[in-house]
Parts: C-alpha cells; sequence; structure tokens
C-alpha cells in the first residue's frame, strides 16, 4: 500500500444555529466496516503516540477536539498531516507506519477501527515495518 492510499476525508456535516452535526457510516464515509473505536485524550504537551504499523487494520483518525499531526510512512516516503476539523479524517490503509504527535492542550483524538484489538497485527519495530514493506 503507498501513501497515496492514505487519505483525507470529509464527512458530511450538518449546520446548524444550535450547532452542527457530523455523522459517520461503516463502509460508506469510510472505507470499511466499524469494529472498534478508541480515543485517546489528556495527553500531555510533548507526548508522541503511535509508533508502529498495522498488517491488517484499516483505521480512520479524526480530531474531535483541538490539533494534532500524523505522521504517516509507507516505508519510502514520509508525510505530516495536521488534523484539526471534526468533520474530516485521516484514512489509514494497513501496512502505515505511523506516529502522532504535535497534541494542542484538551485535544482529542477518536480512531476507528476495522478490527477488534490484537496484538498480533501491530509492527512495532520501524526496521521491521521497512524490511516487511520492502519485501512485499
Ligand atoms: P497503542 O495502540 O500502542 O497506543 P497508541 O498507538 O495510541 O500510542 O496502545 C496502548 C496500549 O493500550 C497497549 O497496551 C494496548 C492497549 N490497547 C487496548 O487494549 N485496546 C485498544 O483498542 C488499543 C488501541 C490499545
Amino acid at each position: 500500500m503507498a501513501l497515496a492510499d492514505c487519505r483525507l476525508l470529509g464527512l458530511p456535516k450538518i449546520a446548524d444555529h444550535r450547532g452542527n452535526l457530523t455523522f459517520i457510516e461503516g463502509g460508506r464515509h469510510v472505507p470499511f466496516q466499524i469494529e472498534r473505536v478508541y480515543y485517546l485524550y489528556d495527553v500531555p504537551g510533548g507526548a508522541e503516540r503511535g509508533g508502529h504499523a498495522h498488517k491488517q487494520l484499516h483505521q480512520f483518525i479524526i480530531a474531535m477536539s483541538g490539533s494534532f499531526d500524523v505522521v504517516i510512512d509507507d516505508g519510502l516516503e514520509r508525510k505530516r498531516v495536521h488534523l484539526n476539523r471534526s468533520y474530516n479524517g485521516l484514512y489509514l490503509c494497513p501496512m502505515t507506519w505511523r506516529e502522532l504527535d504535535n497534541f494542542s492542550s484538551g485535544s482529542v483524538c477518536m480512531v476507528l477501527a476495522s478490527r477488534h484489538y490484537d496484538e498480533s497485527d501491530y509492527i512495532r519495530d520501524y526496521g521491521e515495518f521497512t524490511a516487511t514493506v520492502n519485501r512485499a
């Protein structure tokens, strides 16, 4: 999978003077069925999350509040994406190395995932990741 397969996707936004509403339907607004949702919050200033790839997992990352950066890497190139709107999200296909940093104070990062948590789906060593993608 190339970095170009990871893309920023816009979500529906129902603008209303009472407050805006955004919704996400699995297989429709994100290119997979959603089996798990998790979120990062109370992230201390300067902290970094991620630092791994997934073998099979598809994910979609949204800045529900505040902002942060996602550095994505397919073993050939590396790109930094700034997320700061709750009606946009970043789709990450399997075998994408990611690092999250630059969290603003009070930010919340929500992640939609295509599978339940499975530690055996992780590649946590960058050397192992590049060796695996370059063999493929
Ligand atoms: P990890 O995915 O490494 O966090 P991040 O990439 O956001 O920095 O997960 C951190 C810990 O939380 C790890 O021990 C596994 C556990 N965890 C679960 O038990 N279930 C989950 O759905 C997730 C995402 C993590």
